[in-house]
């Protein structure tokens, strides 16, 4: 597989692929995306539709793999080269726990590691032993997607810490860190870097106005606030050692820039870094009347 991939940036989670899901609804939305790829030094792009149990959002990997094709012609026709891996984003409900239908799902290429992403508004009291449960249960490797934009992991590093010591990987998305989401929601992101809990960042790009790949100014900005080696780490290095079947590591920001962009921002999120999971209930109700 790594033989196969150009040189540049690889995204490990982008709606690419046009009517399969939220993404884009025509190949002239896909072309432009690839553009803007492109113009960031983005070669290379695994492609992650949506998959929801029981909903209209449930493609085939043969319906994957036909998209993946006809996108890659047209880009190629176009004279916008882009590698595309078939992949799949994996919406986590409870019923996935005793019946993951590995058969009906991909992992990013040749992986073996699941992409899942948890629903953004519930408030699970321990998503960190659900995942587990799922990987004991069903022998499989799981990277959590955006898990700064779920509100279970909100205020609770330790949960994702948990995981990351199970093996599960970590993906943040870079328009979280850039603050795109909210300030909360960036917070989060910082924290979770600063503590060593992500792997990879990720533009889960939906190819249309609001969620495109990131333009030229953002991506100068995620080097200023990260440092050029930690965007390689989490954009080039890792995504090359997961598709090659290796060990990655964690993205460290640059020392000071942290510091210097977010500075105290993160003090409300440290103090739960005390290896308990303490959000649960309780904390989603001090949430709440938080100002
Ligand atoms: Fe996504």
């Amino acid at each position: 597989m790594t033989a196969q991939l150009p040189p540049g940036f690889i995204d490990i989670h982008s709606h690419i692929l046009p009517g399969l899901d939220d993404g884009p609804e025509s190949m002239v939305q896909c072309l432009e995306a690839a553009r803007r790829y492109k113009a960031i030094g983005m070669n290379c792009v695994i492609a992650t539709p949506h998959w929801f149990r029981f909903t209209g959002w449930a493609p085939t990997p043969e319906r994957i793999a036909r998209s993946v094709a006809e996108v890659e012609e047209m880009l190629d026709k176009a004279g916008v080269p882009l590698k595309i891996v078939p992949g799949m984003e994996i919406g986590f409900v409870d019923s996935l726990q005793p019946d993951f239908p590995a058969a009906q799902l991909l992992p990013l290429g040749g992986s073996g590691h699941y992409l899942i992403e948890f629903p953004l508004m519930v408030a699970y009291m321990r998503p960190d032993q659900l995942i587990l449960r799922l990987l004991r249960r069903s022998r499989i490797k799981v990277i959590v997607a955006h898990p700064e934009r779920c509100i279970a992991f909100r205020d609770n590093a330790a949960a994702l810490a948990a995981m990351t010591a199970g093996g599960v990987l970590a993906q943040v998305n870079i328009n979280s860190l850039l603050g795109g989401f909210g300030r909360e929601i960036q917070q989060t992101a910082i924290n979770f870097l600063r503590h060593g809990l992500v792997h990879f960042l990720a533009t889960d790009s939906h190819a249309s106005e609001r969620r495109m790949p990131p333009d030229r100014d953002e991506w100068k900005l995620l080097g200023e606030y990260i440092g050029p080696a930690a965007v390689a780490t989490a954009c080039d290095e890792n995504p090359r050692r997961l598709l090659a079947g290796e060990a990655v590591v964690p993205v460290i920001a640059e020392s000071g820039r942290l510091e210097k962009y977010f500075p105290g921002d993160c003090a409300r999120n440290d103090k739960k870094k005390n290896g308990t999971n303490r959000k649960g209930f309780a904390g989603l109700l001090r949430g709440l009347f938080r100002k």
